[in-house]
């Protein structure tokens, strides 16, 4: 039986800061971030994998923290989303395209589809952003607007491609 009571030490740098903390073994990742750290924006959704909400970097690489566990997260290089606006005041270039695009409403997946955009080089992707991104799920922005953004990031022009900041104000309800 598994002794849910148990602790460990866990060091992990978070945005280019040191934290110690000792935790249950049990503890995941998101809520470590959240509960312990105190960084809110990263959201959780489903706790299931599947929404991406939970989305932040470790070691580079875009990875779900509900589905990490904290003590897993030992040694590592955490990157959330605010790190994406290092001075708190300027927004990341993607950022400013979501803003510019319309691409979020509540803003509750938002944070992670910045980091799941963050994790890869733009050259790697740029034909495949949709691929990218269908991890992530979002409730009522709609993906057009996503999609948008990204294009308007990332310097992407395609045929038929249209940005929503360009269409009269029709930004909501296509996803
Ligand atoms: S909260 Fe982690 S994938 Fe949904
Ligand atoms: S903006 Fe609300 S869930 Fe995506």
């Amino acid at each position: 039986m598994i002794d849910t009571a148990r602790e460990a030490d866990v060091h992990v740098d978070i945005n280019g800061r040191s934290h110690h903390h000792r935790v249950p073994v049990r503890l995941l990742l998101s809520d470590y971030i959240r509960d312990v750290v105190g960084l809110t924006g990263t959201h959780v959704g489903c706790e299931h994998g599947y929404c991406g909400a939970c989305t932040v970097m470790v070691n580079g690489d875009a990875v779900r923290s509900c589905l990490m566990l904290a003590v897993q997260a030992h040694g590592a290089d955490v990157r959330t989303v605010e790190s994406l606006t290092a001075d708190g005041t300027a927004l990341s270039p993607m950022q400013q395209a979501f803003h510019e695009s319309y691409a979020l409403q509540c803003g509750f997946c938002t944070a992670g589809f910045l980091m799941t955009l963050e994790s890869v080089d733009p050259d790697d992707w740029r034909d495949r952003t949709v691929e990218l991104l269908s991890g992530n799920l979002c409730r009522c922005t709609g993906y057009q607007n996503i999609m948008a953004a990204v294009e308007r990031a990332w310097g992407i022009e395609r045929a038929g491609s249209r940005d929503a900041a360009g269409v009269g104000g029709e930004a909501h309800g296509d996803g």
